[in-house]
């Protein structure tokens, strides 16, 4: 069932838990997403990058998404998102493809031109019913930066700064930098979670993370106490397909592609396994399908419809 990402992540900030934004590229990583939201019975996001609506198509791997989710997994919630639209007109083009969801980052512009877009953005999907995603303080990539040299300070959000910032945008949900940055980072200093606990004060909405699929448990936990109500997870995931698809690869005797990629997408789910229990998002997707508790025989029913669509989907028929 897709549903509204405003909706996934107030209740995961108003149940003290995280969902999982992944990444997506193709078929194998959208499958093993959606298939180990499903067995966990957890709400999830399903994100593609520009660069990935360039490489699939965007209405190819828009619908690839949703039909996966609709056709096999239509009993868990879904969102589908944009992660990091850098323009005005990438938004457009997502929501009129149909992205539920956006992400405007600019977060590398100056804080008055990053208003003005983010604002634009707001005004423009607000009305088409798509949630909004905005980022204040700058989360670097691995290779962009040299990692010895980050000044962690100048990259990290700043409270008051970001208190302005939703007034003066009306986004639905805030990603922030609090001492994370994309990709695995040899070494990483320990989060501001002071910053982030001001932060969750006085912004009151969802907080996002970008870039941080390689913290442990420990950390994780202490900074969903702390406000973060979503992860974005692509560096994890990725690199679970990859080492998976090289050791197939090196063993030179599988030729069938499906089953070379069925590993890939195997060890991908064991991946996103790890991350959705880690985040505590398991089991949040009981009762979203807007049946009253005390209905018991329409719970019955659908119970029954559910299971006979589970035959189903463990076919991809
Ligand atoms: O933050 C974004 C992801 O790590 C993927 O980025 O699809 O632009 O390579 P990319
Ligand atoms: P990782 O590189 O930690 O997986 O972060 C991904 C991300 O932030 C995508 O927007
Ligand atoms: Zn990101």
């Amino acid at each position: 069932m897709i549903v509204s990402v405003k909706d996934i992540l107030n209740e995961a900030k108003a149940g003290n838990y995280a969902v999982g934004a992944f990444n997506t590229v193709n078929l194998e990583t959208t499958q093993a997403i959606l298939r180990v939201a499903s067995e966990l019975e957890s709400p999830v996001i399903v994100q593609v990058t520009e660069k990935t609506l360039e490489y699939a198509g965007g209405r190819a791997i828009f619908h690839l998404i949703s039909d996966v989710a609709e056709s096999y997994y239509p009993q868990v919630p879904v969102g589908i998102h944009l992660d990091h639209g850098k323009s005005f007109e990438l938004i457009e083009r997502a929501v009129e493809i149909g992205f539920n969801s956006v992400m405007y980052d600019g977060s590398r512009k100056k804080y008055v031109d990053n208003v003005a877009t983010t604002k634009r953005v707001v005004e423009f999907c607000h009305k088409k019913g798509v949630s909004v995603q905005g980022e204040l303080g700058n989360v670097p990539y691995i290779g962009e930066v040299a990692t010895q040299t980050i000044v962690w300070e100048d990259y990290m959000t700043n409270p008051e700064e970001a208190c302005r910032f939703v007034e003066e945008t009306g986004i639905d949900t805030l990603a922030v930098a609090i001492g994370n940055a994309h990709g695995f980072f040899p070494e990483r200093p320990e989060p501001d979670y002071d910053r982030l606990q001001t932060l969750s004060r006085c912004v009151r909405l969802p907080i996002v993370l970008h870039g941080a699929s390689d913290w442990d448990g420990e950390r994780v936990e202490k900074v969903i106490r702390l406000g973060v109500s979503c992860f974005n997870v692509d560096t994890a995931i990725r690199l679970s397909f990859l080492s998976q698809l090289s050791q197939t690869l090196a063993s030179g005797s599988e030729t069938d592609l499906r089953s070379v990629l069925g590993t890939a997408r195997e060890s991908v789910e064991a991946a996103v396994r790890k991350k959705i229990l880690l985040f505590g998002s398991n089991g949040k997707a009981a009762n979203r399908e807007g049946i009253p508790e005390h209905d018991e025989k329409e719970r019955s029913r659908n119970n029954e419809s559910i299971r006979s669509r589970e035959t189903t989907e463990m076919n991809y028929e």
